[in-house]
């Protein structure tokens, strides 16, 4: 990871939820591809740290912008302030998700509404935000975080995510055909099962039972997402709009 490429250099990268993270790993990956990253995360004690971090080690423009991307006044802060700073806006990576576990009954209207909100409906939220730019400029990549849990597998006490991570696919669709004639392409990473503080939270017992499953007989990294979006956000993914790619070590593949 420290060979340094330039496929996004003079590019700037918006990656939501990049304090920590598979949204970390993302940032690292456009940082070593020479891209302006914007850290945009609700956490300003591990979002100053991480973009000083990135751009210590890749002597790129690295810089935190606090956003909270379920609220639209955020966001188009967020959006002018690094347009302000950089002129651009280049690429946007909507990672930020949450993931907190609870069953049918457990699930309430609250609860329903805070993972939907920060899962799905932060899309509109954060390409509204953008979109205006990036038509301006004839040009965008916008890449979500999927998961397979949703558009291709299920786990218990996680109906509220699973619906949200399979109608983020939905949005991108729609969205890809919308934005199509202006030079922006909408597409999704579908992360299996990676390495992150959020994914630590769900205890050993998850981590290891996930591990058996998977035909690579390991968890992913945060990187591993970071060079699958790569391709997205590259100049060279320009006749590539609406598409999904699992990445997940396999684990979505054995019949039984
Ligand atoms: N870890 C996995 O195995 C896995 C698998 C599939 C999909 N995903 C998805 O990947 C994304 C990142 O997951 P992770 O495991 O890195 O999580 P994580 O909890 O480690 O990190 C998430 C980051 O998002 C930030 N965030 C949360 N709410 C926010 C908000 N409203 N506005 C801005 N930032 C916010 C947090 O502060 C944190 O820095 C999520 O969308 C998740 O659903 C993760």
């Amino acid at each position: 990871m420290n060979a340094t490429g330039g496929r996004l250099a003079g590019r700037t990268a918006i990656v939501t939820g990049s304090a920590q993270g598979i949204g970390r790993g993302i940032a690292e990956v456009f940082a070593r591809e020479r891209a302006n990253v914007v850290i945009a995360d609700i956490n300003p004690t591990t979002g100053h740290s991480t973009a000083t971090e990135i751009a210590d080690r890749f002597g790129v423009p690295a810089v935190f912008f606090e956003a909270d991307v379920t609220s639209r006044t955020s966001s188009a802060a967020l959006a002018r302030s690094v347009r302000d700073r950089f002129g651009r806006i280049d690429v946007l990576c909507h990672n930020a998700g949450i993931y907190p576990p609870a069953s049918i009954e457990e699930t309430t209207d609250e609860l329903w509404d805070r993972v939907l909100t920060t899962n799905l409906k932060s899309a509109l939220i954060m390409v509204s935000a953008v979109a205006g730019a990036m038509k301006s400029q004839k040009y965008g990549r916008i890449v979500f975080t999927s998961s397979i849990t949703g558009p291709i597998t299920g786990i218990a006490r996680y109906t509220h995510y699973g619906a949200s991570k399979a109608g983020i696919l939905g949005f991108m669709r729609s969205a890809a055909i919308e934005l199509a004639e202006h030079g922006v392409t909408v597409n999704a990473v579908l992360p299996g099962n990676i390495v992150t503080p959020g994914m630590v939270a769900q205890g050993a017992e998850y981590m290891d039972a996930q591990t058996r499953r998977i035909p690579m007989r390991r968890l992913g990294t945060p990187q591993d997402i970071g060079h699958a979006m790569l391709f997205f956000a590259s100049e060279e993914a320009e006749y590539v709009t609406g598409q999904t790619l699992v990445v997940d070590g396999g684990q979505v593949l054995p019949e039984a």
